[in-house]
């Protein structure tokens, strides 16, 4: 669907699949080692992606599953990946801040840099906000959406319960409520499933929209599904959230901390892999439960006082 996402943006006037996908040579190349004339106008195969989380695993368990590539091609891939998801996935901006009544307020705009959605192509893909307020001692007084250290997300229903989810939110007041940007699939009796061949649809999808993306004209395949279809803050090219979370008596100056983060495998993705009785998915929870901390990066942060 990549494409057609990419097809219903204004990026076909502006931006190429290959110009952000394939950086450009900045000078002439020969492209055969024999008789070769020197040419401008390339690009380099990286195809960089998203996936640096397959790329440390197979580094990681190279041994295991009989890796050729060198330790540091992989290395060195992997940090091309998390560099192109740091440097051109998005922006957070925290828009406004206020306190009233025992209450801090704050706006939150997720810009969504790519020339789809983001996440895109494969559904275990996610993003999610971390949101943070600390009072004036560095004290946590509110947290929202908190890796933990088995790869999963401090109140999201979905890795707490494979049948539950978490909504598309406009508005945060409590701590189990976490902004997750993810496409969830479901089954033909409706309940949530991560078996491709079991999906015949979504029961959410609220993927950031790529700039330009009309979300009323968008045909089924590309569409946004669930309560941010009818979120008039939630638009092309970005998200913008409220937080409205009480203080607990708790004293300012304030600090407001907002991450963008990004797992290419979510944890309830890895694991409803367990009950399958097979060497393959035993070795890959394996795998996945051995580096939970590598499974995720953050892809934009903003920080403000208040
Ligand atoms: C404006 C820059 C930009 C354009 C244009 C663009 N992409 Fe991307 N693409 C990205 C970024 C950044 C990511 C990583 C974040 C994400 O997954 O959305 C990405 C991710 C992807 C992924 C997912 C990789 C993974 O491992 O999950 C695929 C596939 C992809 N792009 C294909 C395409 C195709 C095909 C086109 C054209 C139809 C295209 N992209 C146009 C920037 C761009």
């Amino acid at each position: 669907m990549v494409y057609l996402e990419w097809l219903h943006s204004d990026y076909p006037a502006r931006q190429t699949c290959q110009s952000c996908h394939m950086p450009e040579v900045h000078e002439e190349v020969a492209i055969t080692s024999v008789l070769g004339v020197p040419r401008t106008g390339f690009r380099q195969h990286t195809f960089v992606g998203a996936n640096f989380l397959i790329l440390r695993l197979l580094n990681q368990h190279r041994g295991d599953l009989s890796v050729t590539a060198m330790p540091a091609e992989l290395t060195a891939e992997a940090d091309r990946t998390v560099d192109f998801l740091r440097s051109q996935a998005a922006r957070v901006t925290i828009r406004s801040i206020e306190t009233s009544n025992d209450r801090l307020n704050a706006e939150v705009f997720v810009e969504n840099l790519t020339g789809h959605k983001l996440p895109t192509a494969f559904p275990s893909r996610r993003a999610w906000l971390h949101f943070q307020v600390l009072d004036r001692n560095g004290r946590t007084v509110f947290e929202s959406g908190k890796l933990n250290p088995d790869g999963s997300i401090e109140g999201n229903d979905n890795d707490a319960d494979p049948l539950r989810f978490e909504p598309h939110y406009s508005e945060i007041t409590s701590r189990d409520e976490v902004q997750i940007y993810e496409p969830i699939l479901g089954d033909e009796s409706g309940h949530v499933t991560t078996g491709l061949a079991d999906g015949v649809g979504y029961l959410k999808d609220n993927r950031l929209l790529p700039s330009g993306f009309q979300k009323k004209t968008a045909e089924k395949d590309i569409a946004v599904v669930g309560k941010a279809a009818d979120d008039p803050n939630f638009t092309a090219g970005g998200d913008l959230l409220r937080y409205s979370v009480s203080l607990d008596g708790a004293q300012g100056q304030f600090q407001v901390k907002v991450e963008l983060w990004y797992q290419p495998i979510g944890f309830r993705w890895a694991h409803n892999l367990i009950p399958y009785e097979s060497m393959e998915t035993r070795r890959f929870v394996g795998y996945y439960e051995s580096m939970p901390s590598a499974t995720a990066e953050v892809l934009a942060r903003a920080e403000a006082t208040h």
